[in-house]
Protein backbone atom coordinates (compact mmCIF):
# COMPACT_ATOMS: atom_id res chain seq x y z
CA UNK A 1 0.00 0.00 0.00
CA UNK A 2 2.77 2.09 1.32
CA UNK A 3 4.75 2.16 -2.03
CA UNK A 4 2.06 2.72 -4.33
CA UNK A 5 1.36 5.69 -6.80
CA UNK A 6 -1.18 7.63 -5.44
CA UNK A 7 -2.22 11.01 -7.35
CA UNK A 8 -2.13 14.17 -6.20
CA UNK A 9 -5.79 14.69 -6.33
CA UNK A 10 -6.69 11.74 -4.35
CA UNK A 11 -3.71 12.42 -1.51
CA UNK A 12 -5.54 16.12 -1.20
CA UNK A 13 -9.18 13.87 -0.86
CA UNK A 14 -7.38 11.51 2.20
CA UNK A 15 -5.82 14.78 4.20
CA UNK A 16 -8.95 16.38 4.10
CA UNK A 17 -10.84 13.04 4.72
CA UNK A 18 -8.98 12.32 7.81
CA UNK A 19 -9.36 15.67 9.34
CA UNK A 20 -13.14 14.93 9.05
CA UNK A 21 -12.73 11.57 10.43
CA UNK A 22 -10.73 13.01 13.57
CA UNK A 23 -13.42 14.18 15.09
CA UNK A 24 -15.99 11.25 14.74
CA UNK A 25 -16.60 8.06 17.05
CA UNK A 26 -14.07 5.29 16.81
CA UNK A 27 -16.56 3.16 15.56
CA UNK A 28 -16.91 5.50 12.46
CA UNK A 29 -13.00 6.43 12.21
CA UNK A 30 -10.43 7.07 9.41
CA UNK A 31 -9.42 3.54 9.45
CA UNK A 32 -12.78 2.78 8.84
CA UNK A 33 -13.00 4.77 5.90
CA UNK A 34 -10.06 2.82 4.70
CA UNK A 35 -11.21 -0.36 5.18
CA UNK A 36 -13.97 0.01 3.47
CA UNK A 37 -11.99 1.70 0.48
CA UNK A 38 -10.17 -1.76 0.38
CA UNK A 39 -13.55 -3.80 0.51
CA UNK A 40 -14.64 -1.72 -2.46
CA UNK A 41 -11.87 -2.03 -4.47
CA UNK A 42 -12.06 -5.51 -4.08
CA UNK A 43 -15.39 -6.00 -4.79
CA UNK A 44 -15.47 -3.39 -8.17
CA UNK A 45 -12.34 -5.43 -9.74
CA UNK A 46 -14.58 -8.61 -9.16
CA UNK A 47 -18.03 -6.91 -10.15
CA UNK A 48 -16.31 -5.19 -12.97
CA UNK A 49 -16.80 -1.05 -11.46
CA UNK A 50 -15.17 1.80 -11.44
CA UNK A 51 -12.28 1.76 -9.11
CA UNK A 52 -11.88 5.86 -8.35
CA UNK A 53 -15.68 6.05 -8.09
CA UNK A 54 -15.70 3.42 -5.44
CA UNK A 55 -12.25 4.83 -3.88
CA UNK A 56 -13.56 8.34 -3.69
CA UNK A 57 -16.76 7.33 -2.05
CA UNK A 58 -15.58 5.15 0.07
CA UNK A 59 -12.78 7.96 1.98
CA UNK A 60 -15.61 10.31 1.97
CA UNK A 61 -18.92 8.13 2.88
CA UNK A 62 -19.12 8.95 6.94
CA UNK A 63 -17.28 12.59 6.82
CA UNK A 64 -20.74 14.19 7.77
CA UNK A 65 -21.58 11.67 10.54
CA UNK A 66 -21.90 13.87 14.03
CA UNK A 67 -20.75 10.99 16.31
CA UNK A 68 -23.82 9.63 16.98
CA UNK A 69 -26.08 7.17 14.83
CA UNK A 70 -29.01 9.40 13.02
CA UNK A 71 -30.12 9.34 9.93
CA UNK A 72 -29.22 11.87 7.46
CA UNK A 73 -25.59 11.22 7.67
CA UNK A 74 -25.49 9.94 4.21
CA UNK A 75 -27.04 13.08 2.54
CA UNK A 76 -24.66 15.65 4.41
CA UNK A 77 -21.71 13.30 3.88
CA UNK A 78 -22.78 13.54 0.19
CA UNK A 79 -22.90 17.15 0.10
CA UNK A 80 -19.40 17.89 1.92
CA UNK A 81 -17.79 15.30 -0.89
CA UNK A 82 -19.51 17.61 -3.74
CA UNK A 83 -17.69 20.19 -2.36
CA UNK A 84 -14.23 18.81 -1.21
CA UNK A 85 -14.12 16.93 -5.02
CA UNK A 86 -15.04 19.86 -6.74
CA UNK A 87 -12.33 21.86 -5.17
CA UNK A 88 -9.62 19.07 -5.92
CA UNK A 89 -10.66 19.41 -9.62
CA UNK A 90 -12.43 16.07 -10.36
CA UNK A 91 -14.38 15.92 -13.15
CA UNK A 92 -18.27 16.60 -12.74
CA UNK A 93 -19.56 13.01 -13.64
CA UNK A 94 -16.95 11.24 -11.03
CA UNK A 95 -18.38 13.80 -8.73
CA UNK A 96 -22.42 13.17 -9.36
CA UNK A 97 -21.58 9.22 -9.42
CA UNK A 98 -19.73 9.56 -5.85
CA UNK A 99 -22.57 11.39 -4.67
CA UNK A 100 -24.94 8.76 -5.53
CA UNK A 101 -23.18 6.47 -4.02
CA UNK A 102 -22.64 8.04 -0.30
CA UNK A 103 -26.21 9.42 -0.74
CA UNK A 104 -27.47 5.58 -0.63
CA UNK A 105 -24.75 4.04 1.68
CA UNK A 106 -27.22 3.85 4.55
CA UNK A 107 -30.74 3.13 3.72
CA UNK A 108 -32.05 5.09 6.41
CA UNK A 109 -32.64 8.34 4.65
CA UNK A 110 -34.79 6.51 2.35
CA UNK A 111 -32.08 6.71 -0.50
CA UNK A 112 -31.66 3.19 -2.54
CA UNK A 113 -28.61 2.13 -3.96
CA UNK A 114 -29.11 1.94 -7.72
CA UNK A 115 -26.10 2.11 -9.12
CA UNK A 116 -23.46 -0.73 -9.39
CA UNK A 117 -20.74 1.52 -8.39
CA UNK A 118 -23.59 2.54 -4.76
CA UNK A 119 -24.25 -0.97 -4.39
CA UNK A 120 -20.70 -1.76 -4.23
CA UNK A 121 -20.24 0.84 -1.66
CA UNK A 122 -23.38 -0.29 0.36
CA UNK A 123 -21.73 -3.40 0.47
CA UNK A 124 -18.48 -2.65 1.33
CA UNK A 125 -19.50 -0.88 4.32
CA UNK A 126 -21.10 -3.87 6.02
CA UNK A 127 -18.55 -6.37 5.52
CA UNK A 128 -17.00 -3.78 7.81
CA UNK A 129 -19.57 -4.60 10.10
CA UNK A 130 -19.16 -8.30 10.51
CA UNK A 131 -16.32 -10.78 11.53
CA UNK A 132 -13.62 -9.84 14.68
CA UNK A 133 -13.96 -6.23 12.86
CA UNK A 134 -17.51 -5.93 12.98
CA UNK A 135 -17.56 -6.87 16.56
CA UNK A 136 -14.91 -4.49 17.82
CA UNK A 137 -16.77 -1.35 15.96
CA UNK A 138 -20.23 -2.78 17.58
CA UNK A 139 -18.72 -2.62 20.67
CA UNK A 140 -16.92 0.97 20.24
CA UNK A 141 -20.46 2.14 19.27
CA UNK A 142 -21.70 0.50 22.43
CA UNK A 143 -19.22 2.70 24.37
CA UNK A 144 -20.55 6.10 22.68
CA UNK A 145 -24.27 4.81 23.00
CA UNK A 146 -24.44 4.09 26.34
CA UNK A 147 -25.68 0.59 25.46
CA UNK A 148 -25.30 -2.64 27.39
CA UNK A 149 -24.80 -5.94 25.91
CA UNK A 150 -27.76 -7.43 25.85
CA UNK A 151 -31.33 -6.50 27.02
CA UNK A 152 -33.36 -3.32 25.60
CA UNK A 153 -31.43 -1.17 23.05
CA UNK A 154 -28.24 -3.05 23.41
CA UNK A 155 -25.36 -4.29 21.68
CA UNK A 156 -27.30 -7.67 21.05
CA UNK A 157 -30.54 -5.58 19.76
CA UNK A 158 -28.16 -3.47 17.44
CA UNK A 159 -26.69 -7.03 16.52
CA UNK A 160 -30.15 -8.74 15.70
CA UNK A 161 -31.90 -5.89 14.22
CA UNK A 162 -29.65 -4.40 11.93
CA UNK A 163 -26.41 -6.53 11.34
CA UNK A 164 -28.62 -9.34 10.90
CA UNK A 165 -30.30 -7.66 8.32
CA UNK A 166 -27.64 -7.01 6.48
CA UNK A 167 -26.90 -10.29 4.84
CA UNK A 168 -30.89 -10.12 3.73
CA UNK A 169 -29.90 -6.67 1.66
CA UNK A 170 -26.39 -7.05 0.05
CA UNK A 171 -26.53 -6.15 -3.82
CA UNK A 172 -23.42 -7.70 -4.97
CA UNK A 173 -22.42 -11.25 -5.29
CA UNK A 174 -19.07 -11.32 -4.61
CA UNK A 175 -19.53 -9.62 -1.19
CA UNK A 176 -22.38 -12.07 -0.13
CA UNK A 177 -19.15 -14.61 -0.55
CA UNK A 178 -17.13 -12.46 1.95
CA UNK A 179 -19.88 -11.76 4.24
CA UNK A 180 -21.02 -15.38 4.68
CA UNK A 181 -18.21 -16.90 7.13
CA UNK A 182 -17.67 -13.25 8.95
CA UNK A 183 -21.27 -13.31 9.71
CA UNK A 184 -21.36 -16.90 11.21
CA UNK A 185 -18.25 -16.37 13.57
CA UNK A 186 -20.22 -13.72 15.02
CA UNK A 187 -23.27 -15.40 15.23
CA UNK A 188 -20.65 -18.09 17.19
CA UNK A 189 -19.89 -14.82 19.25
CA UNK A 190 -23.52 -14.52 20.54
CA UNK A 191 -24.22 -18.20 20.99
CA UNK A 192 -20.88 -18.55 23.46
CA UNK A 193 -21.66 -14.93 25.31
CA UNK A 194 -25.32 -16.16 26.06
CA UNK A 195 -24.57 -20.08 26.89
CA UNK A 196 -21.69 -17.85 28.95
CA UNK A 197 -24.98 -15.91 30.88
CA UNK A 198 -26.73 -19.36 30.99
CA UNK A 199 -23.86 -20.77 33.35
CA UNK A 200 -23.53 -17.78 35.35
CA UNK A 201 -27.48 -17.84 36.40
CA UNK A 202 -27.76 -21.65 36.74
CA UNK A 203 -24.30 -21.55 39.21
CA UNK A 204 -25.63 -18.86 40.71
CA UNK A 205 -28.89 -20.55 41.42
CA UNK A 206 -27.18 -23.85 42.53
CA UNK A 207 -24.79 -21.93 45.27
CA UNK A 208 -28.25 -20.13 46.58
CA UNK A 209 -29.90 -23.56 47.27
FE1 LIG B 1 -22.47 5.64 7.02
FE1 LIG C 1 -19.51 3.62 7.06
Amino acid sequence: MENEEIPDQLQQVIRVAQGFYSRKDRAHDFEHALRVREWGKKLALEEGADVTVIELAALLHDIGRSGTVEKTHAESSASLAVNILHKTGYAEDIILRVKEAIVSHSREAGHEPNTLEAKILYDADKLDFVGAIGLGRLFTLAGVEGWPLVGENSCETFYQEKICGYQKHLFTKAAMVYFKPMFLYMEGFWQELNAERLKISLSGQASSV
